[in-house]
């Protein structure tokens, strides 16, 4: 089950309005490594189904289909008021009818909803609260691929740093963290972050790559290759982005069906 904490954050109006400015900030460093790795490694997106989970308020979709050509973009989310929002922001950017189509799913519930050439899955697995979830999300994810199909998703695993360092280090980048587990030796345990920023308040889970990779593999998926986030060159922002990613420690993972 979704934490309560989360659904509640994504059904305010206020929080979601901070989280739609806070996709379209070049200062961001979340913009400028995470999203920046993910929209520079894509392949061309002409004439293919992209399954994107989870969608949120489908600024990722609309972009699919405007810059990268998709054919059909399948959005999925838990939250039924975002996938309105994105309906409604879709038809302000005169999206085609039908290109893009939304689906309100919980992604624990591993279900054929369509069958993509591609999956995005950007802030997915961050979700899931324990392995068996991990693999749950991962079969959601390969039951909607074609053979062949590939997903890219972006990691952080926060692994290498301890509390205290993760606590000041993320509230350098102007994130308020009220928890964070302690370092440990497994990988199949994540550690719960719990952060404030953008007005966002809820439990997150931080999983080491490689338990997301065998999470992957378990749930079918034939190879899985890791790359390290990269920065925008032309970031103009007031953050140190090389301190960011190696606080964060995020990965691009490929892994093809
Ligand atoms: C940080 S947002 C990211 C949205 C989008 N990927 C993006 O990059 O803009 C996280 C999203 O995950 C959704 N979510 C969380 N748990 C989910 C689940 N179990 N199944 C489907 N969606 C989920 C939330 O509703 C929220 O829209």
């Amino acid at each position: 089950m979704a934490t309560d904490n989360m659904l509640q954050d994504y059904h305010s109006d206020d929080k979601l309005e901070k989280y739609a400015a806070t996709l379209v900030d070049l200062k961001s460093p979340s913009i400028s490594t995470r999203y920046y790795t993910l929209y520079s490694s894509l392949p061309s997106l002409k004439d293919k189904t992209v399954f994107d989970l989870p969608c949120g308020l489908g600024f990722k979709a609309r972009r699919f289909i405007s810059e990268y050509g998709a054919r059909k973009v399948v959005g999925v989310d838990i939250v039924q008021k975002q996938l309105d929002l994105s309906r409604q922001s879709d038809l302000k950017a005169g999206v085609q009818d039908g290109r893009i189509e939304y689906v309100c799913h919980d992604a624990l519930i591993a279900k054929e909803i369509c069958q993509a050439d591609i999956c995005v899955a950007v802030h997915l697995f961050c979700f899931a609260k324990n392995f068996d979830e991990l693999v749950s999300m991962a079969s959601c994810v390969i039951m909607n691929l074609k053979k062949g199909g590939q997903c890219y998703s972006t990691t952080c695993s926060l692994s290498k740093v301890d509390e205290h360092t993760i606590k000041l280090k993320l509230e350098s980048f102007d994130h308020i963290v009220t928890r964070v587990d302690p370092l440990h030796d497994s990988i199949l345990v994540p550690r719960r972050l719990i952060f404030v920023h953008d007005g966002f308040n809820y439990d997150s889970y931080a999983w080491d790559a490689e338990a997301i990779k065998k999470a992957l593999l378990m749930a079918g998926f034939s190879r899985v290759e890791l790359f390290p986030h990269k920065s925008d060159p032309e970031y103009g922002g007031p953050y140190n982005l090389d301190e960011y990613m190696k606080t964060v420690d995020g990965h691009l993972m490929i892994a093809v069906k």
